[in-house]
């Protein structure tokens, strides 16, 4: 439906523009020869623009970069800043552990941690709870913890799946059908196909084929797939989950990292899940690095009766700062005072408003795209019906569609995600945040009809 030269002309045209109006980052870019990509984590390459947007600041649900221009701000970090940019009670908290407290990296637990992990515990079920910095590091010291105690070799994810740099969950169902490491998966360890087992997501034969192989320990996944575009769980998928892992003797570890999007207790809450394991990141600590991992009780008194396992030195599971004192504040007052309940319901409801905005939009426009919400979380798919699995999802990308929609919205003043089409919103993020949006993607379909 839509003229490629056409598209590709457009995008040149958003490129040269943005270039245009940003000097002062194009000279940032250009003086950062030091750096190795010239940014300070290769990501951040991941620009439509082919140059990324400088911060200068940020607050609530809006951004300024150091060219003076003015963004809403629907990418919030990621994820990493759902909780809005810099909230005053996490600001607060911070400052005043920073200035008052001190004692930053001291390796020793402060009573906030306490706090935290009964909070963790009520919101998500599972009551024995630890800290890193990154969902990576929870991912990787999860999945370690359980393998030690199934003796089994194995995890098994879904093909597309993000769970951070882990290495096990670089695999995908190859074209064949047959287990392959993703593409551009860099520097493997190992050979991922003898490390993890993989299924596509809402395949429950699939998954029953693998587990039945006896050597996976846990299945790592997100209720929903959120790396991928969203990809919802059909009817019986996820109890479907539950039953063949429990019937296989293989933990299940619900990463809700991005899908704590659905609820104050994420998906596990919201739809009633009972994984062995939750790990979560980025949100819960407001902006300050922070990850965490749940164990059920009898996972952590299976754990805690290994004397063989070293848990208190170099046996791979902990870090210097994690559980440090400033990432246990920002969660506090994260989880006390930002992102409660009630801000839920709120985020929820203007989630809503962005999605049934962009379907009328699609719908008006005559687009066979189409429209996913998983609570604060909202994001547009160029196929319809929405995409069923990892693999599914994958193909239906078009990446130089999706560029030229996030340069022509970032032209205008809107921050999408620079991975797919994804957008969040925050406590601070407001009906008029989502109307600058539809006006501005109204116009941006329109021009692709010319
Ligand atoms: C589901 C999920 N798990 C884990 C991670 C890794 O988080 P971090 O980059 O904080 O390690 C991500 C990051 O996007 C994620 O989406």
């Amino acid at each position: 439906m839509i003229d490629r030269d056409r598209l590709d002309a457009l995008l040149a045209r958003e490129r040269a523009a943005f270039v245009a109006t940003h000097p002062r980052s194009a000279d940032a870019y250009a003086a950062a020869g030091n750096l190795f990509g010239r940014v300070p984590m290769t990501w951040m390459n991941k620009a439509a623009t082919g140059l990324p947007v400088y911060a200068a600041r940020a607050r609530g649900s809006r951004l300024t970069d150091v060219d003076g221009h003015d963004y809403v701000d629907f990418c919030l970090g990621d994820t990493a800043a759902m909780a809005g940019h810099s909230p005053p009670a996490v600001v607060a908290a911070v400052t005043d552990r920073l200035a008052s407290g001190g004692g930053l990296a001291t390796m020793l637990p402060t009573e906030d941690a306490a706090w935290v992990g009964e909070e963790l515990a009520r919101r998500f079920g599972v009551p024995r709870w630890s800290f890193a910095l990154t969902a990576t590091d929870a991912n990787r010291w999860a999945i370690r913890l359980l393998r030690a105690v199934t003796g089994r070799p194995r995890i098994l994810v879904n093909s597309y799946c993000y769970h951070g740099s882990v290495d096990e969950s670089l695999i995908v169902v190859g074209p064949d059908g047959r287990a392959a490491s993703r593409p551009g998966n860099v520097g493997a360890p190992s050979d991922v196909t003898t490390t993890s087992r993989v299924a596509e997501y809402n395949d429950l034969a699939g998954l029953e084929r693998e587990l039945a192989h006896g050597d996976v320990a846990a299945v790592l996944m997100e209720p929903a797939l959120t790396n991928i575009g969203i990809v919802l769980p059909a009817p019986g998928y996820l109890e479907g989950v539950r039953e063949l892992t429990r019937r296989h003797g293989s933990y299940l570890v619900n990463d809700e990292t991005h899908t704590f999007s659905a609820g104050p207790g994420g998906a596990t809450a919201a739809w009633g899940l009972e994984p062995d394991v939750v790990t979560i990141g980025k949100a819960i600590g407001g902006g300050i690095p922070i990850g965490a991992y749940g164990l059920s009780e009898p996972l952590a008194d299976l754990l805690g009766n290994r004397a063989d396992l070293d848990l208190v030195d170099m046996g791979g599971v902990g870090g210097t700062l994690a559980g440090n004192p400033l990432s246990l504040t920002a969660a506090r007052a994260t989880l006390q005072h930002v992102l409660t309940p009630t801000a839920f319901a709120g985020m929820i409801a203007v989630a809503t408003a962005f999605a049934d905005g962009v379907r009328d939009i699609i719908d008006r426009a005559g687009l066979p795209w189409s429209v996913t919400q998983l609570g604060a979380r909202v994001e547009y798919r160029f196929q319809s019906p929405a995409p069923t699995s990892g693999g599914a999802s994958a193909a239906a990308a078009d990446p130089a569609l999706e560029d030229y929609l996030h340069a022509y919205l970032l032209n205008r003043g809107v921050l999408l995600t620079p991975f797919h089409n994804m957008a969040l919103t925050s406590p601070d993020t407001t009906l008029a945040d989502v109307a600058a949006h539809h006006e501005v993607f109204a116009a941006a379909v329109a021009s692709l009809k010319g």
